[in-house]
């Protein structure tokens, strides 16, 4: 039997206009540039909704994040030149969805008129791109499908205290998308490798909302519906895991530092990227930082760093791509990748 592996064959993005710079939230909140960029390499990230710089901005209905992933599929379907009807599943990577229920990815299978696509939400935080990335490979590779959105995209800003200085200023809005056709060559998605730590839940987390907390006046009051993270201890388990993995990844493939033309960890903080280099070997010109514009922006990290790496040409036929990620849960893992076109 002919082995068919899974090639990405597209990609599209969607940035919001408003960019909120940390000259912005120093008007905000009690912060400066200096530490912002030193302590995580962010000098500016997107918003969807300008109210966060100026609150006397009147009220409009959010688009959210179906409407910033339905954006990142046309334009991947635009530069593959195909239609949204020749999709088959699309899985939309989020833990920040319109709704609790529907899933956000039966609003953007409407949205692009994707008619014979079913399709889920996955949610692993961070680490959300990546496993989504690793289940679309598998329904390609199976047979099953010959063509799979993977989303990525998250509005952070719906779920950050701009009054917690913690947490405000590390995150920003953004979607990415990739197409995963089928290929006989060997290329595409080659190897992954996952992992989840549950224990790390507590570090990291969005208390309230769901079925442990329901939405009260309490769970309001008590600013149980945003984001939560213990940062020092989030922090020592991404630069020890996105290391481990990463380095796994290699060995896996027989594969050394300098055989890898391009790695695209998660955006978190560029201190654990240039940890996570210097363990695998990478020389720092092969590594992909676009974390100074955009911020952390969660499931859409790595799709977004892929979209520029087309773009800017790092990223060509043949090109040995590594991808790492670490998030909530704990999630973490990494994939090699042989690039295709
Ligand atoms: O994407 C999912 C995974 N997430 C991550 O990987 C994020 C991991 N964590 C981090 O990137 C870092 O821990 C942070 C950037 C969140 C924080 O950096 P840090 O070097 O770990 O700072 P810290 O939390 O240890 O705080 C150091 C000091 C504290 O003051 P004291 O207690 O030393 O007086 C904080 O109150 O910095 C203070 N601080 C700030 N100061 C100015 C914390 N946030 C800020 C701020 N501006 N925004």
């Amino acid at each position: 039997m002919t082995k068919i592996n899974a090639a990405i064959t597209s990609v599209g993005h969607y940035l919001p206009k408003n960019i909120l710079t940390n000259k912005d939230l120093e008007k905000i909140v009690d912060t400066s540039n200096k530490w912002i960029l030193e302590r995580t390499g962010i000098s500016e990230r997107r918003i969807m909704d300008k109210r966060i710089i100026n609150k006397t901005l009147p009220l409009n209905e959010s688009k959210g994040s179906s409407f910033m992933g339905s954006e990142a599929a046309k334009e991947c379907l635009e530069r593959r030149g195909i239609s949204a009807k020749e999709i088959d599943l699309i899985i939309f990577c989020t833990v920040t969805p319109d709704m609790m229920f529907p899933a956000t990815a039966c609003l953007v299978q409407n949205n692009i008129g994707a008619d014979k696509a079913w399709g889920y939400d996955l949610s692993a935080g961070c680490s959300g791109f990546l496993y989504g990335l690793m289940a679309g490979t598998q329904f390609i590779k199976s047979g099953a499908h010959k063509k799979v959105l993977v989303i990525g995209a998250d509005m952070m800003s719906s779920i950050l205290n701009y009054e917690d200085r913690n947490t405000c200023i590390l995150f920003g809005d953004g979607a990415g998308c990739v197409l995963l056709e089928p290929t006989e060559e060997e290329e595409g998605v080659l190897d992954f490798t996952c992992q989840v730590d549950g224990g790390g839940g507590e570090f990291l987390k969005m208390e309230a909302g769901g079925s442990r907390n329901p939405t009260s006046h309490k769970t309001v009051d008590e600013q149980m519906h945003y984001v939560y993270q213990d940062g020092r201890t989030v922090f020592k388990h991404a630069v020890s895991r996105m290391a481990e993995v990463s380095v796994k990844i290699l060995e896996q493939n027989n594969l050394e530092g300098k055989d890898v033309d391009l790695f695209i960890p998660h955006q978190a903080n560029i201190r654990i990227i240039d940890a996570t280099a210097k363990r695998m070997g990478i020389d720092s010109s092969k590594v992909l930082i676009n974390i100074q514009k955009y911020g952390n922006t969660t499931a859409a990290t790595l799709p977004l760093g892929m979209y520029d790496a087309v773009n800017d040409g790092r990223l060509t036929k043949g090109s040995n791509l590594i991808l790492t990620t670490f998030g909530t849960g704990f999630t973490w893992g990494s994939c090699y990748i042989k690039w295709n076109y």
